[in-house]
């Protein structure tokens, strides 16, 4: 798929993965030669925010359009195939967005779809006159052209975006393109994916040993099975337990990895020595440091004694390639990679990323397919410093402990809701404030604990959850009744902005 930097593009290259076809994003930069070159069965430009007159709106190599591969343009994308094959694009009055009625007509894009359909626009240019020997196959109220073909070349442009889940037949109009139209067969499964992966790992690191940090996360713990299920007992799991996780989940690693999947495994206690470091911390970005750098050391300890080890395993997503610069530079620098272990730079081991290629969920089926347990699998997303990120103030055995207890009361709580899969996160808070209560015929001054809940897509934008008000009373009531060191539960009704997810 070539990028033209708008907002859905990562949402298009994930739909067409969904529809079992495997998809990667380039700049629209890359030349019809570079294209040529990775073989594809099938293009699509994306949509864009630029309107394609506009000085600096982003083009692409016209020769793409020769090459005889299937192309569907979505929005920006439409209007830039156009433009380059002799249609016109114009700027109309007021533009069209949100939920539109659109009227399809005979195109294989369409096939065996209601020809009145629901599709979601976005758009202030539109395509007025189609491209030359290309027809016009849908419209809506206030776009003549609301999508066209040429089925000769195999020209495709839609003005709609298929790919967002308010275009009601959208994920099908997709599957036509791949399926009916590039005639791609639907065959990007999970276990097609570890086939690939395990012989790319055994080529990859042949006979040498291969050593992976297991964090509790999905990524480390898909990354590891893998390598495992590859290269069997050349994968050492190095596990250091910082004494910074919630309830029960240094146990499970263990006992899933060492356990059940009979993974070579080394579980560091280091709890006592990640909470001498945290000593008299208070600052928040002081106990990340910390935090981090004891992770490393402890983590090097561990290398150095396991001796001869040259591969280091990293669960790098696909997100994470895409946002650094993609592969071979196709792709647009966004932001820059951010060491997704966490591991030191200089250790002198090279890499081995089995999931470089993949979406979250992707990953998350992969587990799945491999046998992971649910809990594992579906686990929420979880910072690196762990709980200590969550209580305010000190980081101390007695705070952690209480912090531990409430969060899993309202881990339980949300999950027998059947809520957990739907939340972003959701987890407790310990600040490092204390305030009066009554309990019995006594009065108490004892910490509170703050309720967080979101929904977010990303992590970059967050909304509070809208919790049911008996879970939230009945998680309150069990904590200051399970939790002798609190006497009050509070509910954090803030989004991201302004303030951030994590409270430190
Ligand atoms: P904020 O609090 O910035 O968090 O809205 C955004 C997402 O990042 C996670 N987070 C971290 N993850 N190390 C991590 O591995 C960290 O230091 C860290 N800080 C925040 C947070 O849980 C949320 O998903």
């Amino acid at each position: 798929m070539l990028d033209f930097g708008g907002q859905y593009s990562q949402l298009i290259a994930r739909r067409v993965r969904e529809a079992r076809v495997y998809s990667e994003l380039v700049s629209h930069r890359a030349t019809a030669a570079e294209i040529r070159g990775r073989n594809p069965a099938a293009l699509i430009l994306s949509g864009g925010p630029a309107s394609v007159y506009a000085a600096g709106a982003p083009h692409c190599d016209p020769a793409i359009f020769e090459l005889g591969i299937p192309t569907l343009g979505i929005c920006y994308g439409m209007q830039l195939m156009a433009l380059e094959l002799g249609g016109r694009v114009d700027r109309t009055e007021s533009g069209e967005f949100g939920k539109t009625q659109l009227r399809a007509g005979d195109s294989a894009l369409f096939n065996d779809l209601p020809l009145d359909q629901t599709v979601w626009m976005s758009h202030r240019d539109s395509v007025v006159a189609p491209p030359a020997g290309a027809r016009v196959v849908a419209q809506s109220g206030s776009t003549p052209i609301g999508a066209f073909e040429d089925s000769a070349r195999g020209l495709y442009g839609i003005q709609f975006h298929c790919e967002v889940v308010h275009t009601t037949h959208g994920q099908e109009v997709l599957k036509n393109f791949l399926y009916g139209i590039a005639g791609v067969a639907p065959s990007w499964t999970p276990a097609a994916v570890i086939e690939e992966q395990l012989e790319r790992i055994r080529a990859r690191v042949g006979r040498d040993r291969v050593l992976c940090g297991l964090s509790g996360g999905v990524d480390s713990a898909v990354a590891a099975l893998l390598v495992h299920k590859a290269v069997g007992d050349q994968l050492t799991c190095v596990f250091v337990d910082h004494g910074l996780l919630r309830k029960d989940e240094a146990a499970q690693v263990v006992e899933t990895f060492g356990g059940h999947f009979g993974v070579p495994l080394v579980h560091v206690q280091a709890q006592q020595r990640f909470l001498a470091k945290l000593e008299g911390i208070t600052d928040p970005e002081t106990k990340r440091k910390k935090i981090g750098e004891e992770f490393i050391r402890v983590f090097e300890d561990e290398a150095r004694r396991l001796g001869d080890v040259h591969w280091l395993v990293q669960g790098t997503l696909y997100s994470d390639v895409i946002e650094s610069g993609g592969e071979n530079g196709l792709a647009e620098a966004i932001k820059s990679h951010h060491n997704v272990g966490g591991l030191p730079a200089d250790m002198k081991m090279k890499l081995v990323e089995p999931l470089r290629m993949l979406f979250k969920d992707e990953v998350r089926r992969v587990g799945e397919e491999l046998g992971m347990p649910e809990r594992m699998v579906w686990r929420q997303p979880f910072p690196g410093p762990g709980l200590a990120i969550r209580i305010i103030g000190e980081v101390t055995e007695e705070r952690l402990e209480t912090l531990r207890g409430a969060d899993a009361i309202l881990q339980e709580e949300i999950r027998k809701a059947g809520l957990y899969r739907e939340l972003w996160q959701s987890f407790a808070v310990l600040p490092a404030i204390r305030s009066v209560g009554v309990q019995g015929d006594s009065r108490t001054y004892g910490y509170p604990i703050a309720i967080r809940a979101v929904t977010s897509d990303d992590a970059m934008t967050a909304d509070w959850a809208r919790l049911p008000y008996d879970l939230v009373e009945l998680v309150a009531s069990r904590i200051v009744n399970e939790i002798p060191a609190v006497n009050r539960v509070v509910l954090d009704v803030t989004s991201k902005p302004p303030a951030t997810i994590e409270w430190e």
